[in-house]
């Protein structure tokens, strides 16, 4: 039994010196297991004579206490060393800017533009109103004096739907006009509103989609005259493009819904890929405006004599072209990720005429 202390020198060195969980296991078997040294030593116990197990008992017990303890400290050392490997391997840096990839869903330009225009005749006292998309023809044309079989109705390339029996054809708007009539038919004047929506006609180019969008205004009251549409127009296009000046003209046309009828231009300046809105050499027509039609007050019963106002339209995808530089229409509507990545809003960013537009 000389070698007891030879043993637990052996092993303790032994344990000591495991470097990892797997070493330190081997040196428990060795040692501890059911054929282990210490085991062994054990074993030769039950034949002895009862005077020398009583000296060697307690020294065996001690030795093996004495292992197994060293076994039980060093494999805690062990752990917690792995741990904390393990955690300075797999910190996270949090002040890192996040890896590129998919980010959070932007708000599409038009409708970053819709949310600005609203901004803005919101300020000088606009409400919001809406229709449907698939309207009838007595909105969409008849009520805004389209005459029946008027070539007008022509130029509107409009998409007729098949009627159902017993109900009238349908079309999709082709315009936001009509929600002129379902407003002046809803409420009584004085009238402040504007109609943002989707419009549709048959049609297909880089400046073109068969959907588009637009915005109609209205203003009925009793003394309002071609002088605010100019005033109230020329600040709308300041607000939007966020210059101080901008100078505009407003050129004679035709539309069946309004008498006198004008197209509304601007001046702009192109430079390189871009252009500049204000000021410039070359005029350029960005919305569609006049004083609402007598017939057009008659058909929703309000009297001409004693209410008129002025109405205006405009393209809203264009108007987005124009003020983010987005050179073609078609991929406004293609849903790729990409693009709206590249063109879209921060969708929590509101617009506000105090906060800023853009
Ligand atoms: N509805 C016309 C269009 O789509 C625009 C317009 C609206 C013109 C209101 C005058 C008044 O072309």
């Amino acid at each position: 039994m000389s070698d007891i202390n030879t043993i637990e020198k052996e092993a303790l060195a032994s344990i000591e010196s495991a470097g990892d969980l797997g070493t330190l296991e081997d040196v428990r078997v060795a040692e501890l297991g059911k054929k282990g040294r210490v085991s062994g030593l054990m074993k030769q116990l039950g034949g002895m004579s009862p005077e020398e197990r009583k000296e060697m008992g307690p020294k065996l017990n001690a030795l093996k206490t004495r292992v197994d303890e060293a076994i039980r400290t060093r494999k805690e050392a062990l752990e917690a060393a792995a741990l904390e490997a393990q955690l300075a391997r797999e910190k996270v840096d949090l002040s890192l800017p996040p890896a590129p990839g998919p980010k959070a869903g932007a708000l599409h330009p038009v409708m970053q533009v819709f949310e600005e225009i609203a901004a803005i005749f919101g300020d000088m006292g606009f409400a919001v109103a809406e229709g449907p998309d698939m309207e009838d023809d007595w909105h969409n044309f008849t009520a805004l004096n389209f005459p029946e079989g008027h070539p007008a109705r022509e130029t509107h390339d409009t998409f007729f739907m098949k009627a159902l029996e017993g109900d009238d054809a349908k079309v999709l708007r082709t315009h936001t006009s009509p929600v002129q009539i379902r407003t002046m038919m809803t409420q009584k004047p004085p009238i402040r509103i504007i109609a943002p929506g989707r419009v549709y006609r048959n049609d297909w180019d880089a400046t073109h989609t068969p959907m588009f969008h637009q915005v109609e205004g209205l203003v009925i009251e009793k003394n309002t005259h071609m002088g605010h549409l100019k005033g109230c127009l020329i600040d709308f296009v300041k607000a939007f493009f966020e210059v101080d000046e901008v100078e505009a003209r407003f050129r004679p046309h035709f539309f069946p819904f309004t008498e006198p009828s004008a197209e509304m231009d601007v001046k702009y300046t192109r430079k390189g890929e871009t252009i500049e809105i204000g000021a410039g050499d070359s005029w350029m027509e960005i919305l569609g405006s006049g004083m609402v039609h007598p017939n057009v007050l008659r058909n929703c019963g309000i009297d001409p004599k004693e209410y008129q106002g002025f109405a205006f339209g405009m393209g809203v995808d264009r108007l987005a072209m124009l003020k983010y530089g987005m050179p073609d229409l078609r991929p406004y509507f293609e849903a790729d990720p990409q693009w709206t990545r590249h063109y879209g809003f921060a969708p929590w960013a509101t617009p506000s005429v105090s906060g800023g537009l853009s």
